[in-house]
Formats: C-alpha cells, structure tokens, sequence
C-alpha cells in the first residue's frame, strides 16, 4: 500500500524519478579477464587493443609512458621483438640535427627520422596549445595512466567509448561543440564518438562492433597503466602458495612435537 502511494507520487511530481543530471552515471561494470588475484591480459585482446589506439586515438591522444619495447616485454600484447622494431619504425620522431648543424629541412620542415625499439609513442600534437586548437579548445589527456588515473577505472573508460549516442533527457543542455556522454562529469564532453562499426579491421577475424573496439582498447589501456600486473599476481599466487604449504608443515610438525607430552 505504502509502496503504491510512493510510486504514485513519483508519477504524478515525476521529479523523484526523473534522472540526476548534475552526475554522471555510474560506470558499466565488466568482467575484464584481468581483474580478480589471478587475472591476466589476453594477448589478442591487446594486440587488437593497440592496432585501435594506434588507428584511432592516436589521432588526438598521446601515450606518453610507452616505449616501442614494451611491446614485445613480458606480460604484454606479445609482439615479437622482430614486429615491435617494424612498428616503430612506422613512425617518424623529431630527428637531431643533420651534418648541416640544421634540424629543418629548406621548405622549413621539421627533419624527421624513422622510430626506434628505444623511442617513446610520439604524441600527435607539438604541444598542449596545438592539442586544444584541433579539439575545440579541450585538452585530449594522455592516455597512459588513464585507466589507473580514473574512479572506475577500465569500467569507466569502456563506459565513456560506449557512452555516446543515448538521449540527452529533457531539459538536458547539450553545449556547443560537445556531446552527450552520460558517464563523463557534466555529461558534456568535447571527445567526438570517437569508435563506430567497422573503425579498424581486425585481421584476427573479431567482428569490429564498437563493444569489441572498446573493450580491446580499453584492455591496451589497463596494460599500459599497469605493466607488471601479471607479475604481481603470479608472485601473489606464489607467496599464497607457499603460505599453505608452510602452514600445513607446522601444524604437521606441532603435532609430532606434542604427541607424548600430554
Ligand atoms: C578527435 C580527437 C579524439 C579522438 C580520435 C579520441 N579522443 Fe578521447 N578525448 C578527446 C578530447 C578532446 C577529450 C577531452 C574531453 C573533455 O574534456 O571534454 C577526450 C577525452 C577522453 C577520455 C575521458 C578522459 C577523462 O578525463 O576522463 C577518454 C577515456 C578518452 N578520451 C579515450 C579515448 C580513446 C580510448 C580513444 C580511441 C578509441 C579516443 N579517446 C579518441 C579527443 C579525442
């Protein structure tokens, strides 16, 4: 009875049950395969993950704690040594100055050179000015740290990839230049949708819905953010391990000291 009349009452002021646009929504939660004491990142995943940041974000975001080496380290997407060097090299960095002492070329272009296993990811704009000026005046974070820097983490950044699209509520002011994103803060962000079907090709055969994009990306991401998670967990299982182990050798040893004495 009381339930009916509360319901009654929403429906009728309709302001109980209308949405909180002053929050975000919360983040959708996933169940990411390196989450939980023995997760671990799924090779193909990152692999797809990369080719996603490199043929899309890496248009607007920088990652610029990732050297081309991390690539093919331990733990990681799993190239070989062989391809991350291929892949570097697909980029062109700032080179330093010629035997002229010259660092641009005669048309006043910046002399470049081809990356190597050493370099960092080169980010797509000079500076944070040139950054703003190309995304209506907001800053593209880099996305190094993004997933660990961020309430939600992986959640969160799957969440803001497949977040567009949704009815702004009535009422809802969408500013000019940004768009509805209800699990950003605000809800206005200045990030076009930046993943539709079909944004890359994967060769492995994954279909290229925008779900698979982001959820590979967002994978690539949580690597990025913490290289050395596999690491922690295996030596976590280990430590675990060998704390059973030893617990059961002194509770075998306890008894056969005690055996006789009482
Ligand atoms: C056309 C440029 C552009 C592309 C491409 C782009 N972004 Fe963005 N992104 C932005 C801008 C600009 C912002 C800042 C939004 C704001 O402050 O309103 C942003 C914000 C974000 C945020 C939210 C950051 C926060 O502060 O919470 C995430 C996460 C993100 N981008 C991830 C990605 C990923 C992953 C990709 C690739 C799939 C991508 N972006 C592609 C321009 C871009």
């Amino acid at each position: 009875m009381r339930i009916a009349l509360a319901a009654a009452i929403c429906i009728l002021t309709g302001s109980a049950a209308a949405e909180d646009t002053s929050q975000p929504l919360p983040p959708r939660q996933i169940s990411w395969p390196f989450s939980g004491p023995l997760g671990t990142y799924d090779r193909g995943t990152l692999q797809r993950g990369f080719q996603v940041y490199k043929e899309v974000c890496s248009a607007c975001h920088s990652l610029n704690l990732v050297a081309f080496h991390d690539l093919a380290a331990p733990g990681g997407p799993g190239f070989t040594l062989a391809q991350a060097k291929a892949i570097a090299a697909g980029y062109k960095l700032p080179a330093d100055p010629d035997d002229r002492g010259e660092i641009f070329d005669e048309h006043g272009n910046r002399l470049k050179r081809p990356g190597v296993l050493a370099d960092h990811f080169p980010p797509p704009f000079a500076n944070e000015q040139a950054a703003r000026a190309n995304n209506s005046g907001a800053l593209p974070p880099d996305l190094s740290l993004i997933v660990k820097a961020r309430v939600g983490g992986a959640d969160y950044v799957y969440s803001i990839l497949t977040g567009f699209g949704h009815k702004p509520p009535k009422g809802f002011a969408v500013l000019a230049n940004k768009y509805y994103n209800p699990y950003f803060n605000g809800r206005n962000i200045s990030m076009p949708p930046p993943l539709n079907k079909g944004s890359v090709s994967f060769a492995d055969g994954t279909p290229a819905t925008v779900g698979n994009e982001a959820k590979a990306v967002t994978t690539f991401l949580a690597w990025a953010s913490e290289p050395n998670l596999e690491q922690r967990h295996r030596l976590g299982f280990q430590v675990m391990a060998f704390l059973v182990l030893l617990s059961g050798l002194l509770f075998l040893t306890y008894r056969k000291i005690w055996k006789d004495k009482h």
